[in-house]
């Protein structure tokens, strides 16, 4: 059996509470013998900065590139608001998602039918809700450059941000989108500012054309990103796949996580490019919410999107779909078996803690596999 590289990086807050879980959920596979790991681990974030005075190391992040997948917890938290602009945790993972040019951002927002009544909609609103959120990861306002602050000779300060765009960079991630699309609804909605960005107008102009190119087959829609945040809250089930740039996808994502029941829903996957010679993907999977340090070591924490982060691994980057879809199944099991954390806690249901939440869904996911 080949054995796969995991690098996992838990990074700060309740980071490492939800990292444990998924440690619990590979030593199912590990037990069962359906995969073996190569299991490393290391520090991101504002753990890295404590240690190593940087938000990463270059050995983290040589690490990461000759890892089959990367799994990170959440990084930041108010203990480093007074590091350095560049030393900051979030530096890290950005540097990871650049380095290894991660630029294709998968975030499925799924409700799960036992979770309707957590949302903040209506159940019918978000009741067997499936859409899939295709965020551009490695262009954009978050990198492009200038970005500074500079001071003005009247005493003011003037800050800059560019927000940048290059045809290969849109056709790439449409590319992404339609492939997705394919396999799933056959619809794809992009979404952009055309009128009043130059790079809302190309966007649209690239994803057009891309469409155009052998894509004719899936349902292409425009929409401005102000008018798709507002359709997201007012009848998210009419997405499909939503495709759409760096900082729209960033919002619009925590907009359709709450669709879902909670922030601690929500699971990503980071992809980079296929290489040609070994049809591999460079791949980093994480949960859409932060550190939350708030509840921060205290047990609390909802380790469901970590979880299913993992799942996208086994589907995307392990070459184990039917093994993803199981681990997904052991979760709506243990929701419709009524255990909830805090953040996704009805009155009636059976409230855990983060390592009972985990041992519950390990324990389904044995189960499911036994079966
Ligand atoms: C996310 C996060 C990050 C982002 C932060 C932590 C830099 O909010 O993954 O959505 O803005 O991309
Ligand atoms: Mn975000």
């Amino acid at each position: 059996m080949a054995t796969h590289k995991l690098l996992l990086l838990p990074g700060d807050g309740i980071g490492p509470e939800v990292m444990a879980e998924v440690r619990r959920v590979l030593a199912v596979i590990e037990r069962k013998g359906l995969i073996a790991f190569e299991i490393d681990e290391d520090l991101v974030g504002g753990s890295a900065y404590d240690v190593h005075g940087k938000a990463i190391s270059d050995e983290a992040v040589a690490k990461a590139h000759a890892a089959d997948a990367v799994l990170l917890g959440a990084v930041g938290g108010p203990k480093w608001d007074g590091v350095a602009y560049e030393h900051r945790p979030e530096a890290g993972l950005l540097r990871l998602r650049k380095d290894l040019e991660l630029f294709a951002n998968l975030r499925p927002a799924i409700c799960y039918p036992a979770l309707a009544d957590a949302s903040a909609l209506k159940r019918e609103l978000v009741d067997g809700l499936d859409l899939m959120i295709v965020r551009e990861l490695t262009g954009g306002v978050y990198f492009g450059e200038p970005k500074e602050i500079t001071d003005l000779p009247n005493g003011q300060k003037r800050a800059v941000d560019t927000q940048v765009y290059e045809t290969y960079e849109i056709e790439r991630i449409a590319e992404v989108a339609f492939e997705l699309a394919r396999v799933r609804g056959n619809r794809v909605t992009s979404a952009e500012k055309r009128n009043v960005m130059k790079s809302g107008l190309l966007w649209n102009q690239v994803v057009t054309a891309t469409h155009a190119q052998g894509y004719e087959d899936v349902k292409l829609d425009h929409m401005l990103a102000d008018a798709l945040g507002m359709q997201l809250v007012r009848a998210p089930k009419q997405f499909d796949v939503i495709v759409t740039d760096n900082l729209f996808g960033d919002i619009l994502s925590d907009v359709a996580s709450m669709l879902t029941g909670s922030l601690g829903m929500l699971p990503s996957a980071s992809l980079g490019a296929e290489d040609p010679v070994t049809g591999k993907r460079k791949a980093l999977y994480e949960p859409v919410h932060g550190s939350a340090p708030d509840i921060a070591g205290k047990g609390v924490a909802n380790p469901l999107a970590m979880i299913a982060s993992l799942a996208m691994a086994l589907k995307y980057s392990l070459g184990k779909p039917d093994l993803a879809d199981t681990l997904d199944r052991a979760i709506a099991a243990v929701l419709a078996n009524g255990y909830r954390t805090g953040d996704i806690y009805v009155e009636g249901a059976k409230r855990v803690g983060t390592a009972e939440m985990g041992e519950a869904v390990a324990a389904a996911f044995d189960k499911l596999l036994a079966a």
